[in-house]
């Protein structure tokens, strides 16, 4: 089953001479793992951005073709242009970048319960839910905590679990870790690796580093001018690197040396990707 499918997408932001997205055909599968990857200014967010309707409801422009989003517990399918975008996040969670825009309640446990007291649920579900998305961000005990006083990691971490309180069945993360240190990236990477491994969500991810979709993702598409150019599970794009590199998509160091040691020894493996990629 599809969760998100793009078809014939193209978005020009207000005022702007080009299209942001140029015709985007796209289909992720529930439960995939889908890594987006692309320069600077290539569409990667405004695309996040059309996922939950946010454009073209809440950022207008042009917007063409459609992306149709379906609730995998209901089979219902949603257009985006047709559909509120508080109807589509309580299917498609979208964390930004900056932990701090998105955090403004007194305690950490608050935090999480703000969202759900809007879709009024009762409040033994609520208390689940707050239980539930505390413990996958490894904050049980953080919980009144004043969010600012937490390590950068810890309040990305927070913005996630507050999302994910809402149960979104795809949680769409743009560059979720680029403000953070690496101790705070690689939690907040295991927190995503679990949410897709254990609990089965679907999980789209824009990353400039992009050894961790290398490694993990099921599939990436690569962006550049608004269209995607290339898209396969990592090892194919792996094996084309070079041209990734020339559209200006950071490779990580190792894949290099990768593929001129496959290049050299076709028969004996030397290192595995998963060894190249470890971080
Ligand atoms: N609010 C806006 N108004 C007008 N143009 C915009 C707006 N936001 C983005 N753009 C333009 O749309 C294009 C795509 O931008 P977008 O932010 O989606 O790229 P990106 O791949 O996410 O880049 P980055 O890697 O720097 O985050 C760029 O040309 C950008 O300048
Ligand atoms: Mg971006």
């Amino acid at each position: 089953m599809n969760v998100i499918e793009a078809k014939g997408l193209r978005f020009k932001y207000r005022r702007s001479q080009k299209y942001a997205l140029g015709g985007i055909d796209l289909k992720v599968k529930k439960g995939e793992f889908l890594g987006i990857v692309g320069p600077s200014g290539s569409g990667k967010s405004t695309l996040c951005l059309t996922f939950n309707g946010i454009i073209p409801h809440s950022i207008k422009g042009e917007f063409e073709g459609e992306v149709v989003v379906t609730d995998p517990t209901t089979e219902e399918k949603y257009s985006t242009r047709e559909t509120p975008v508080p109807k589509l996040s309580t299917i498609v969670g979208l964390v930004l970048q900056n932990p701090e825009s998105q955090i403004f309640n007194m305690t950490v446990e608050e935090e999480v319960a703000f969202a759900l007291e809007n879709l009024g649920l009762p409040r033994e579900e609520i208390l689940r839910r707050i239980e539930w998305a505390l413990r996958i961000a490894g904050l049980e005990d953080k919980r009144e905590e004043f969010p600012p006083s937490l390590s950068g990691g810890e309040q990305q971490r927070l913005a996630i679990a507050a999302i994910l309180a809402m149960k979104p069945q795809v949680l769409v993360l743009d560059e979720p870790t680029t403000q953070l240190d690496p101790a705070g990236r690689k939690s907040v990477l295991e927190m995503i690796s679990k949410l897709n491994a254990d609990e089965g969500i679907t999980v789209i991810m824009v990353d400039h580093n992009t050894s961790f979709l290398f490694r993990r993702a099921d599939r990436i598409v690569a962006i550049h001018e608004g269209k995607i150019v290339m898209e396969g599970t990592p090892r194919k794009l792996v094996s084309r690197a070079e041209e990734l590199k020339e559209i200006g998509v950071k490779i990580p160091a190792g894949i290099e040396l990768y593929n001129e040691l496959s290049r050299a020894n076709p028969e004996t493996q030397v290192l595995t990707l998963d060894e190249i990629l470890y971080e």
